[in-house]
Order: C-alpha cells, then structure tokens, then sequence
C-alpha cells in the first residue's frame, strides 16, 4: 500500500502528505514499535558461536548488515560497537563510526578499528587483547531510524587460580578480592571461566569472589566439608554477597603471558628479600602468581623447586608429575607464605 503512494509522491515532486519525511525515505510505524523502510528491512549478522583468542593477540568480531529486499544504492549508516557489562544491563562504549569518521573509547582508544574488507562488513578489531576485554559486544548498525543490532561473545583462554592472601583464609571482601587478582597479573574470574576450569578438572573447598558479585567454588570429587558427600560434583554456589561486608577468598583469571617466568639459578637459597634482589639483577623482577599460573599453563613450566613469588608466597609448577613433586595431577604447588626459611625464585622477563 506504501510503494504506490510513494512513487506518486516521488512523482509529482510533492512533499505535502501525512507521512513522516526523513533523509529521503518513508518510514512506516508497525506494531512492536519497529521501524520498517519502505518495507526493506535492515538486518544484523554476527557471529553465534563465541570468538577465542589469548591476551596480547590480534581478534576480528565479526559484523556485516544487508537489506532485504536488496538496495541498489549505498546508503549512509553509523556503526556503533559498546561491550555489555556481566548483567547485561549497561554497555560501555567501545566504538563508534560515521561515514569516514571514527572515534574508540576508554581502554580501546589506539587498539581498536572497524574492518571492512567486503561490502557490509563492519567487523570490529582489537589488538593486544587485555584480560578485561573478555565478555560479550554489541554491534549496532543504525540507518536514519532504524537501529539493528546482534552481539558476539569474545572468550580468552586461560587459567583460573583462587587466591588467598598472606593474612589468611576468607579475609577479602569484594573490592579487595578484584585488587588481589590485579595485583597478581590477573583479573577476578567470570563464572564461565571458573566453571570451564572446573571441566578441566579444577576443585577447590574455599568460596571465593567472582566478578557478578557471587561467591562459589568448584568441586569435582564430592565431600563432607564441601558441600556433602551426597551432592553431585559442581559448582557450589553461596549467591550474591554484600561486596563491602562479607569476607571471601577470590577466584583469579589469566590468560598467556607476554614474556617468560623461569627459576633462577642461583649459587644459594634466598630470603623474600634477597629474592626480589636476585631477580632484578638478572634484569628482571620477581614474578606475580598469576604469571607463574600463566607459564604453566601456556608455556609448559615444570619445575620441582619451590621458589619465591612477588606476594611472598612459595610455589612451583609441574606439568609432568612425578614422585616427589608434589600430587599426581599437574598443577602449581604451594607452601603458603613462610615466615621464616630461604627458597629459591621464579623471576619474570617481559617479552
Ligand atoms: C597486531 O596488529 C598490530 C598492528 O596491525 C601488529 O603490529 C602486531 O604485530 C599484531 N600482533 C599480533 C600478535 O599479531
């Protein structure tokens, strides 16, 4: 009913009718509030299945729109990219492209760009990917009124680790926990990440923090102090907690490692003291426990001597068990943080 009128219009060069006029095109106002162009229809395609990739690498989201039925003409469009928060409430924007025009925002200013190498495509690009990009982004395409938009979920491999700090068990509240991740080169983890570990085989009987503000932990092999022998293997859930009052361990997440962590080799045991020294001196520094994690776990570090790490902890890492080194999984070992005794070191070299 809409096409005819409109080609009389367009016709008999009139612009005096009832209907809406914008950037040359007629809209129509159907049901549900949507907004049609001429009957074309703007559609948004991204991709359903999550994108992976590791910290410090390049990623493409993939984006494209097209019109159906098909246009001839090109028509002009904004793109906006935003990344949704863990409830999905808010967004933040990432960004935003009109005509030849581009602008990125906060942390993804200088690392981000729209790639569009076939007709349509409005891809997002981010370089040096951070442990904090992980998450689900919107692509938005918005042409006059109308606005289309379809999300992509961007996961980083990686490890999870709980932390406890040097005072004790169950000593941070959430704020502090988030701190404890970043200080140890890593960030709070998601429930994606720590329930992907837990398929891993990761079981841990101490709650901790995770990012949604929950507090959970991972249990593969069911007992009576985590949860009840009875209770199938899981992920152990508390709910939320006050972020202020209540006191937790945290689950951290990293991802590879932008340079190496090795065991210094060095004539004597040290002190904490003596450790951060010896590191230096070889032109590095003392690692962090999220980096040791990270080396394990993506560079295959194996070392059955207990060193020092940044946050005075003593740990090592196995990837190949064997009698006197610990369990029989892998895993990074830990004495905790002694008060007193000298142990070797883990030091770390940027790349
Ligand atoms: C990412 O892209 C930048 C710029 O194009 C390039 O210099 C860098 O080598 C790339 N990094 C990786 C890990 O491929």
């Amino acid at each position: 009913m809409l096409i005819p009128l409109v080609v009389m219009l367009l016709q008999t060069g009139s612009s005096h009718c009832g209907l809406p006029f914008y950037n040359g095109f007629y809209y129509d106002r159907v049901m549900n509030d949507k907004v049609y162009l001429n009957g074309v229809r703007l559609m948004v395609e991204t991709s359903q299945d999550a994108v992976f990739s590791l910290r410090g690498a390049n990623v493409t989201l993939p984006c494209r729109y097209y019109y159906s039925p098909k246009l001839d003409t090109p028509r002009m469009i904004r793109i906006k990219w935003s990344k949704l928060r863990e409830d999905n409430t808010k967004a933040a924007d990432v960004l935003v492209s009109s005509g030849l025009k581009h602008r990125s925002f906060g942390d993804f200013r200088g690392r981000t760009r729209l790639q569009r190498s076939a007709p349509h495509e409005v891809s997002l690009v981010i370089n040096d990917l951070r442990l904090r990009d992980a998450g689900r982004y919107r692509c938005e395409v918005i042409d006059g009124l109308e606005d289309e938009s379809g999300t992509v979920e961007l996961e980083l491999q990686g490890v999870v680790f709980p932390y406890q700090p040097h005072h004790g068990r169950y000593m941070l509240n959430f704020h502090e926990a988030k701190k404890a991740c970043e200080d140890q080169d890593a960030v709070i983890a998601s429930f994606e990440q720590l329930f992907k570990s837990w398929m891993e085989g990761l079981d841990w009987c101490n709650a901790g923090w995770l990012v949604d503000g929950t507090v959970q932990y991972p249990i593969t092999l069911p007992r009576e102090p985590c949860g009840g022998k009875n209770l199938a293997p899981g992920i152990r859930n508390y709910g939320e907690r006050h972020k202020n009052l209540h006191h937790f361990d945290a689950f951290c997440f990293s991802s590879a490692l932008k340079g190496i962590v090795y065991y210094l080799a060095h004539p004597q045991k040290l002190t904490l003291e003596e450790a951060k020294q010896a590191c230096q001196d070889d032109k590095a520094e003392i690692a962090k426990v999220g980096q040791l994690y990270s080396a394990w776990k993506f560079l295959g570090l194996d070392q059955c001597d207990a060193g020092w790490l940044a946050d005075g902890s003593v740990r090592y890492p196995i990837t190949a068990p064997r009698p006197n080194c610990g369990p029989p999984e892998p895993g990074v070992r830990s004495f905790g943080y002694p008060k007193v005794g000298k142990f070797g070191v883990f030091c770390y070299k940027r790349s």
